[in-house]
């Protein structure tokens, strides 16, 4: 019997899936992320950790945890929150989630106003009056920018990347992409996606959407630069890391009017988010829900407990990332 420890409250099925296998789990019961002293705690003697983007997986963690531990399980599809060449040194395998996070949500975050915020007695589109007393019923309120026929540039075009493509092309929207390798064919010719460089991209998306990892080489791959180059009638959405996105200069481009606005779920220093964005309207703001959905989490958490059964089981892992 191995000794599993899980960071943070999963669906009862992961735990339970654990335990059928055999081991013993050891979990983190309440709300929110565990504190690090807590955490460091934990994780003593565990033979496999089952961790959230909210913990930090590094040296002194493993240490913490003791020689025993065989395989990190990550329950996102993103790893920036693991030292993955930590656990190589030391053979400890490491997880990621991909394939089940395919519920991209921000073809239905774009809203281009923000009324509950502003007071308004009624969503977007009706006419009546605010609770401020002002009518909202003019021709010209609370209007946004049709998807048909626009172009959005897909930053990554992964499994996310490619689902919020499609949801994409069912709005009649034309699709750019940019990575580092050209995507399958059979992609490309659904999507009737074309690759360019981020430049061309941001200059001709009128909603440029990020789904790449974060790491040292994405690191505020979009800046003041790339902002302007996006510019004042075009959006950005970021449901992917928030230090990919400069947030300072986004703050201020919002402010400026240099780009028309953004949707983020993401923030570069999270669970802090740039106090410049809450005054703003232009943006939409979501607490890092992009999976927030029972069927997507339930399927992350499985996933991450079939991963560590493999791997205490001496068996391959089943999405092992590195
Ligand atoms: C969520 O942020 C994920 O990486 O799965």
């Amino acid at each position: 019997m191995a000794t599993v420890v899980v960071t943070g409250r999963l669906p009862d099925e992961t735990l339970g899936a654990l335990r059928d296998a055999g081991h013993e789990v050891r979990a983190w019961e309440h709300d929110g992320p565990v504190p690090r002293d807590q955490l460091l705690a934990l994780v003593e003697g565990a033979d496999a950790l089952v961790t959230l983007v909210t913990e930090r997986v590094d040296a002194e963690l493993l240490d913490a945890a003791g020689p025993g531990v065989r395989v990190v399980a990550n329950v996102a599809v993103g790893y920036d929150n693991v030292d993955v060449p930590v656990c190589a040194d030391r053979g400890v395998v490491v997880t990621n989630t991909p394939g089940v996070l395919r519920r991209p949500p921000q073809t239905w975050r774009w809203r281009w106003s923000s009324c509950p915020r502003a007071g308004w007695a009624r969503p977007s589109g009706s006419c009546g009056r605010g609770r401020s007393g002002s009518g909202v019923c003019s021709y010209a309120a609370l209007l946004g920018r049709g998807l048909q026929g626009r172009t959005l540039g897909i930053v990554g075009l992964g499994g996310i990347g490619r689902a919020t493509a499609r949801r994409a092309r069912a709005f009649g929207m034309h699709i750019l992409y940019t990575g580092r390798r050209d995507a399958p064919s059979d992609v490309v010719e659904e999507l009737g996606a074309r690759r360019v460089e981020l430049a061309e991209l941001l200059e001709a998306g009128d909603v440029v959407s990020m789904h790449l990892p974060y790491s040292a080489a994405t690191h505020h791959l979009v800046g003041a630069d790339e902002l302007a180059r996006l510019g004042p009638t075009s959006y950005l959405v970021n449901t992917a890391r928030g230090p990919v996105v400069d947030e300072e200069a986004l703050v201020h481009a919002l402010q400026e009017g240099t780009i028309a606005g953004a949707g983020l779920d993401v923030y570069e220093h999270e669970p802090r988010v740039h106090p410049g964005l809450l005054e703003l309207e232009n943006v939409v703001l979501l607490p890092h829900v992009g999976s927030a959905t029972v069927e997507t989490r339930t399927g992350m958490a499985l996933l991450a407990a079939r991963n560590v059964v493999a791997v205490l089981a001496g068996e391959d892992p089943v999405t092992p990332v590195g």
